[in-house]
């Protein structure tokens, strides 16, 4: 009898202990457990507290635990100047209706010059998560000193008069050398694991059912992406000259089983110019901040062509994660259809374009006609086409 009540003490305890073993760690967390809340009462406990994100001690209740937990640490990310405040409005809400409402992951905004209050006020009123707004510093959006800008004053002449696509625009080569080499690196990028790229003017076409950055982070994926195609040859004579002599100085970076099928026909002796096309990205910053990748970036910035040709982020991007990562790194979202004028990814198969709520015309899809490398992607990594490919191709 005098064990009684030691012994509920005891049952007490083990229960409370297994308890808290389970809420912690054993329940499974659905991935789609954030349609379950009220977007409005969730957004604004987040807003509130700021800093408990991803913070499990720190939260109050579960219903702010759950879906903070399930996400991933990334964020969208958008180069945008004020007056494309419209045009990105109507990026954010596609991508806000398709997906992040979902998901309340922040958007962080990056900018030459400071953003103006109308940019800010459109743009945090459409976004569900956070947003940041950033200014680029000087040096990231400047000539580095090794740079002759005469002759690159030149080069913009010559390559406007034979009217190369932006062959004259001095912006447009800063531009590129940003996303090349600089955005992953700004204060506010460096709070984040893994990005998506958005650009004014996109339009998501399918629900995007499962969280891509998750995907990225579960199967290991360090790039992806919906579109791919030719490059201009006038934009990039040096590109990859410039690219075997990295090969050479660094072979310890380039990955044994990479993608060079991809980029080459003849085994690296020439470019057969496929790229992903980077103005949609889901990738992982850390590998954007890696060695491998900075002393790639370091060793085009030193030959100049960002300026002395006009050297596209896609290339760069494309080329880097052809040699740098192994093939299986690198992935293709056909279940997100997208547009950037002037090329439609729809998802290639009638029942996934269903039960995604696809609002996109089939035969606009890029992917299986000649100027696309996404077949060649596909048989690079002796992968079947989607399912349904047969009918529409
Ligand atoms: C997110 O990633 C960044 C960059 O790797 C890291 O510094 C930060 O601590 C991470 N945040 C969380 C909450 O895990």
């Amino acid at each position: 009898m005098a064990l009684g009540p030691a012994r509920y003490l005891l049952f007490a305890i083990t229960g409370l202990a297994l308890f808290f073993l389970i809420s912690r760690s054993a329940i499974p967390i659905p991935e789609n457990i954030g349609t379950k809340l009220n977007p409005s009462t969730y957004k604004d406990s987040f807003r509130a507290s700021p800093s408990s994100q991803n913070d499990a001690s720190a939260s109050s209740g579960p219903s702010k635990y759950i879906p903070e937990a399930s996400r991933v640490n990334a964020t969208f990310v958008t180069l945008a100047r004020n007056s494309d405040v419209w045009e990105m409005a109507k990026s954010i809400r596609t991508v806000e209706d398709r997906f992040n409402h979902n998901h309340h992951y922040d958007w962080v905004f990056l900018n030459d010059k400071p953003f103006d209050d109308e940019f800010k006020k459109v743009t945090s009123a459409l976004v569900s998560g956070n947003t940041h707004y950033g200014v680029i510093p000087k040096e990231h959006w400047s000539y580095p000193e090794w740079i002759d800008q005469d002759k690159a004053k030149k080069v913009r002449q010559e390559m406007g008069e034979k009217k190369i696509i932006y062959g004259d625009s001095e912006s447009y080569r800063h531009m590129c050398r940003y996303e090349s080499g600089f955005f992953f690196r700004h204060e506010l990028m460096m709070n984040y694991e893994y990005y998506w790229r958005v650009e004014p003017s996109i339009e998501l076409f399918c629900d995007i059912g499962s969280d891509p950055f998750r995907y990225m982070k579960e199967n290991n994926k360090k790039y992806s992406f919906v579109l791919s195609l030719y490059e201009y040859y006038d934009t990039i004579p040096s590109l990859w000259g410039t690219t075997q002599q990295f090969m050479q100085k660094h072979p310890e970076h380039i990955a044994s089983d990479n993608s060079m099928g991809f980029l080459s026909d003849d085994g690296g002796k020439t470019y057969n110019k496929c790229h992903f096309w980077s103005n949609f990205e889901v990738g992982s910053l850390e590998w954007l901040r890696s060695k491998e990748y900075i002393d790639y970036f370091e060793t085009l910035d030193q030959a100049g062509g960002f300026f002395y040709e006009r050297w596209g982020d896609a290339p760069v991007h494309s080329i880097a994660a052809g040699i740098l990562l192994k093939k299986e790194e690198i992935h293709f979202f056909n279940e997100i259809g997208y547009y950037h004028v002037p090329f439609t990814h729809c998802p290639t198969g009638e029942q996934l374009r269903m039960d995604l709520k696809c609002h996109c015309n089939p035969n606009d899809n890029f992917d299986w006609k000649g100027y696309s490398c996404t077949s060649r992607y596909f048989q690079v990594n002796n992968m079947d086409k989607p399912k349904g490919y047969e009918n529409e191709s």
